[in-house]
């Protein structure tokens, strides 16, 4: 039996923290992501999965009003609790809970929900679950935008630094809601523990649709760009060419 989500983060949390960027995906995603929030002025924005605050951070910075985050892992909100300078204090608020269970939240009350790197530890009932706790707390017109690890990226890669899924026997279709086991490296040198219950492109759709998403969400297909091989072509270089990261970006 796999140690739970809880127990890897609150084991691994001391890797996660960071003020600068330092994991891949402090590159090869986050800015995008951050970028597609656009305007948050004034906006008020739930962060589900949050971890250490690292996103709710940088959405403070671009001048979001109010932001609360939740996670799974006591170790990342306390960790996410220390970090917030206390000019800011009473514009965010952590809470340990699921992402999947949002009872303390009302209806209508987000401009903006991200969820980044969430669903790749959530199989497709918990995605659908999460996904229609989203649609109940975002406003009419609110954003909702999430990151998630390539559905190809643990067909098309070895296991090998600086990103990987193991797959092991499983397949793409027959292989949904298996839990691959994998690693992410900071530019440190240091390998972290993540993981990607699989899930395909259709999976993700199909959970939006369900949940009453009924605008056509956008989709980009996140990689290592001529910019990142150039800033660290040690570091990039074994990524060239391949999909990283799923972002999708839909419209209550
Ligand atoms: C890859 S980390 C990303 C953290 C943060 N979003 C970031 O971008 O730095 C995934 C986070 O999701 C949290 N998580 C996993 N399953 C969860 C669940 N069911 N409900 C809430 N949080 C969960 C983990 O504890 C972990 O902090």
């Amino acid at each position: 039996m796999p140690e739970s989500t809880a127990t890897l983060y609150n084991d691994s949390a001391a890797n996660w923290q960071r003020s600068e960027p330092i994991l891949l995906s402090d590159f090869t995603a986050r800015p995008f992501l951050l970028d597609w929030c656009g305007d948050v002025q004034g906006q008020s924005v739930l962060d589900l999965g949050c971890g250490e605050g690292y996103v709710a951070r940088k959405l403070l910075e671009k001048g979001a009003g109010k932001i609360e985050g939740r996670d799974i892992s006591m170790e990342m909100i306390e960790n996410a609790r220390a970090s917030i300078a206390p000019p800011d204090r009473d514009k965010i608020a952590y809470e340990v809970g699921d992402a999947t269970n949002l009872s303390g939240h009302p209806d209508a009350a987000y401009d903006l929900v991200v969820a980044v790197f969430l669903f790749n530890y959530l199989d497709r009932a918990q995605t659908h679950a999460a996904m229609v706790e989203i649609a109940r707390v975002l406003k009419p017109g609110g954003r909702f935008i999430f990151a998630v690890p390539h559905p190809s990226l643990a067909f098309l890669r070895a296991e090998e630094r600086p990103f990987y899924f193991s797959r092991g026997d499983h397949g793409y279709f027959s292989g949904r809601d298996a839990l691959f086991e994998g690693k992410i490296w900071r530019r440190d040198g240091h390998g972290v523990r993540v993981r990607c219950v699989h899930k395909t492109l259709d999976d993700y759709f199909s959970a939006l649709n369900a949940a009453g998403f009924g605008f056509m969400p956008e989709l980009k297909e996140l990689h290592a760009t001529a910019e990142h091989l150039a800033f660290d072509p040690d570091f990039f270089e074994p990524l060239r060419d391949q999909p990283l990261h799923m972002a999708l970006r839909v419209k209550r």
